[in-house]
């Protein structure tokens, strides 16, 4: 019987998911290994030029994987490998008008929107998403494939364990935060595929998705302006592209660690820990070099212009 009365519960708003459609579970890396398993694939191309989580995820379902490289606008440089399924990330979430190509020209495609997470599916076409990456949550992924999606089979996740660091982070600050931001990410790493925790749809029912669209875009679109002539790449965006991060590409060893000494944090995508990056390629210049810089939800032109300072101080010297 259904609980009624007693204390309360966390208040959140009561809205509805952005990918209502889509079968909710725990994790991005268990969406794909859904995928995998759901279209029984046994080989699939994978760009060099990924997340560690991705590689480990393919590994533990025994998928062999054939690399391959991407173009300086992040096109994939294929083969001849037509009959072979092929996962292409849509990097920080800029590059739709690439799929859109891609999709013309390869049959079977599994897109990897992670870092886009309002990039809509293209129907036919299995695509998967991380929504921690966008938005304060614990955990969890949305899938949309194509056929039934086998949902009686998965337990349902849970999440409060995942939470200390996203409540520790209002009180406190984000290096108070980060050890239990790294525990939590650790456990993201073993659990099986399940499906998506209350703790984690109910947070993803009170996000505000048109507000943050709006400010990434405009954030995105105001750092891109201050810094554009120096960025090695071009950047257009897509329709349907909001972005994860503004990745920003230039040959400064210092930049990186600047930024970071003034509390501006910087990720790597990513750490190459097991060597698959070829030294002088282009994807190891993108892993050295490429500074992803926040322009999210949280931040406005006043953060923008402190960032863009830092920058332009450092570039100088
Ligand atoms: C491109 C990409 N795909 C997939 C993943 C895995 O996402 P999750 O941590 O939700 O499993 C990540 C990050 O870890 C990623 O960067």
């Amino acid at each position: 019987m259904k609980e009624i009365g007693g204390f309360f519960e966390l208040e959140l708003d009561r809205g509805r998911e952005f990918h209502e459609r889509a079968f909710a579970l725990n994790s991005a890396r268990n969406c794909l290994r859904y995928i995998v398993r759901k279209k029984v694939i046994k080989r699939l191309l994978v760009p060099i030029y990924t997340c560690e989580a991705v590689i480990d995820a393919l590994q533990a379902e025994a998928v062999e994987i054939i690399s391959y490289n991407i173009k300086d606008d992040f096109f994939p440089i294929l083969g001849d490998h037509q009959k072979d399924y092929l996962l292409y990330i849509n990097y920080f979430g800029i590059n739709s008008k690439n799929i859109g190509k891609l999709q013309k020209i390869h049959q079977k495609l599994i897109i990897d929107d992670s870092q886009a997470f309002y990039s809509q599916p293209i129907s036919n076409i299995d695509t998967f998403y991380s929504p921690r990456k966008f938005f304060g949550v614990p955990d969890g992924g949305y899938v949309y494939s194509s056929g039934k999606y086998e949902k009686k089979n998965f337990e349902i996740s849970v999440s409060y364990d995942r939470f200390e660091h996203l409540i520790k982070r209002i009180d406190l600050t984000a290096s108070d935060s980060y050890s239990a931001f790294k525990k939590a990410e650790e456990t993201i790493n073993s659990d099986p595929i399940k499906k998506m925790s209350n703790l984690t749809k109910a947070l993803l029912k009170s996000i505000k998705y048109e507000e943050v669209r709006a400010k990434r875009l405009e954030n995105f679109t105001y750092l891109h302006r201050a810094l554009k002539e120096k960025n090695e790449l071009s950047i257009s965006l897509g329709a349907d592209d909001v972005p994860m991060v503004y990745p920003f590409l230039t040959r400064n060893p210092t930049l990186r660690e600047s930024l970071i000494r003034r509390s501006i944090y910087i990720a790597t995508y990513w750490p190459d820990p097991k060597k698959r990056i070829p030294t002088g390629s282009w994807e190891a210049h993108l892993v050295s070099n490429l500074i992803p810089i926040p322009i999210d939800q949280r931040y406005g032109k006043d953060d923008i212009d402190a960032i863009v300072a830092v920058v332009m101080d450092n570039l100088h010297i």
